[in-house]
């Protein structure tokens, strides 16, 4: 494919930007009142209000034909019938067929995959039953109260996520603890918070080479072993997720307490997997069949709508528009419930690790800028702690700000003003206040001329400031389902236009390459001279502090 800047829309796009970069949102809407009708879109439980960004017709109709001429229609089919799209590990990105609720097979290598997907996902929903019911025992007969998920990044994120997310549908005697970080720190406090007997381990490593989850995992095997003294309890309170058989057995796990997925379901991809068994375990076979359900929607809305009214592509066009036009080098989600407090880490992976790439899928180095730096938090305290640069800061960063509209489950009064918020930071994000308001309202207030004018300039907001407001109708798993799935298809779709391969990850390697030298230095068990000097002058300083 030419490269991104020598296509004809999107030179069309560079000459519009300059009609639009300087009109002020305040005055499209003075003149289009219809935008916010318009400029709106709902698909299934979710609605999405794209109105207050800095956009009219004219650039979403560039927009589309940007996506026409990177051929996304033809990468979409791409990706859903299984084709390698991820070129540089010679695999399918088959997500969607782990939620396939049609009766079509999918293949891989000319083999349908769906057989094998649904027979995980019956051994799945088997074990889950067992625990949720109290049928499956510990090594004293006890029942399970305690699931204890050990993996990193997307064998940790997208279970941890949903779990939080819909803990209203959780399973009241279970307690859930996800331990991904190697300090030891995280893995001895759960250790302390948990009994042998009745605590089930699920490794969760599509590798089942991670560093940080198999020494997690050993330790926790240990920790078992000293209270359960026989290793033949290991199958009642160990379980694997994982790709790799051999390194399963070879860590002492049982193959028939493994539940297999597939080189073809990318890491940051895979809760719908068997990844996804914590979350089958807490919320039940029929909520996690409703989180697939919900994805299924969003991945039917995706392949079938046309671009005009395709949620998550409009969604990430507007963020193409942002990134390679407006020089907007980050994008923050801030979820205004609680229940999502985790869902911008989720997708600070999800859109990081796929579309942090620097060069074509031929190789040729990007002319133009890829994913932006994705943060977020919680949008209310975000409000009084970084919004103050959303509001004033110089750089432009295009916000989604997400939040449920029913009040169920909120305390009395709490919802309202959660809301109040949400829709108060888009207006303010949207209309700024100019110097002449903030000036007239000193002077009506009663304070002097002098002063006024003094002030004035630092309480000049310059607005224009763009926002999507997502709205779920209430969080459930179908909404959750077609909520994440949105924004996997929104990554896929950039990932196309800037044509980078979004589902390989080599970026995480050298540091992890790296790392095994160091390792063995820091344990006395060999020195390497090979370092630079600050790398040397670190180790020196690390184990003079430990040598006595
Ligand atoms: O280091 C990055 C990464 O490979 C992610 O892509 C992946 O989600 C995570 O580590 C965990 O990998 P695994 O599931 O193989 O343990």
């Amino acid at each position: 494919m030419a490269s991104l800047n020598e296509l004809e829309s999107f030179k069309a796009l560079e000459r519009h930007f300059i009609t639009i970069k300087d009109m002020h949102m305040r005055e499209m809407f003075e003149k289009d009142p219809d935008r916010a009708y318009k400029y709106f879109i709902k698909v299934g439980g979710i609605k999405l209000d794209y109105s207050k960004n800095r956009l009219n017709d004219e650039t979403l109709k560039l927009l589309r034909l940007l996506a026409q001429e990177c051929s996304l229609k033809e990468k979409i089919k791409a990706m859903y019938k299984g084709d390698k799209i991820n070129n540089t590990e010679e695999r399918a990105a088959l997500h969607t067929a782990l939620r396939n609720k049609s009766s079509f097979s999918i293949e891989v290598d000319g083999i349908d995959v769906m057989e094998n997907v649904n027979a995980v996902l019956r051994r799945m929903e088997d074990f889950s039953r067992a625990i949720r019911i109290g049928d499956w025992l510990g090594y004293t007969n006890q029942i399970i109260t305690d699931i204890v998920n050990i993996g990193i990044g997307g064998s940790d994120l997208g279970a941890l996520m949903t779990c939080k997310a819909l803990r209203n549908f959780g399973h009241p005697r279970l307690n859930m603890h996800f331990v991904s970080n190697v300090d030891g720190v995280q893995l001895q406090g759960v250790l302390e918070s948990i009994h042998p007997e009745t605590t089930l381990f699920i490794v969760a490593s599509k590798t089942f080479s991670t560093q940080e989850t198999l020494t997690n995992a050993f330790t926790a095997r240990k920790w078992f072993l000293y209270h359960a003294l026989d290793e033949k309890y290991i199958a009642k309170h160990f379980v694997a997720v994982s790709t790799n058989k051999q390194a399963v057995k070879a860590f002492g796990i049982d193959e028939k307490n493994m539940f297999e997925f597939w080189d073809w379901v990318g890491g940051r991809y895979s809760l719908w997997s068997a990844i996804g068994l914590a979350i089958m375990i807490y919320l039940g076979e029929e909520n996690f069949s409703a989180l697939l359900e919900g994805a299924y929607l969003m991945d039917r809305h995706f392949y079938c709508e046309d671009f005009e009214n395709n949620l998550p592509i409009i969604l990430a066009l507007i963020g193409v528009w942002y990134i390679n036009f407006f020089d907007a080098g980050s994008h923050i989600i801030a979820p205004y419930d609680q229940h999502l407090r985790y869902f911008p880490k989720f997708i600070q992976q999800l859109d990081m690790e796929s579309n942090g790439k620097q060069v074509q899928k031929n190789g040729a180095k990007v002319q133009y800028d890829t994913a932006p730096v994705i943060w977020g938090d919680m949008g209310i305290n975000a409000q009084h702690a970084f919004f103050q640069l959303l509001h004033q800061g110089t750089h432009l960063s295009p916000i989604d700000l997400i939040a449920s509209l029913s009040k169920k489950g909120n305390l009395p009064g709490h919802h309202e003003i959660l809301l109040s918020n949400v829709f108060a930071q888009a207006q303010a994000f949207m209309r700024g206040k100019t110097y002449d308001e903030v000036y007239k309202e000193m002077i009506n207030n009663g304070m002097d001329k002098e002063k006024a004018e003094k002030l004035a300039p630092h309480k000049v907001f310059s607005g224009n400031r763009p926002s999507n407001i997502i709205l779920l109708d209430e969080i459930n798993p179908v909404n959750i389902g077609s909520l994440i799935a949105l924004y996997e298809h929104k990554i896929f779709v950039q990932g196309v236009i800037w044509d980078i391969n979004s589902f390989d990850q080599w970026g995480v390697e050298l540091g992890k390459e790296l790392a095994k030298n160091i390792l063995a230095e820091l344990k006395g068990q060999q020195e390497f001279n090979d370092y630079d000097s600050s790398t040397k002058h670190l180790i020196q300083i690390y184990k003079e502090f430990n040598s006595h």
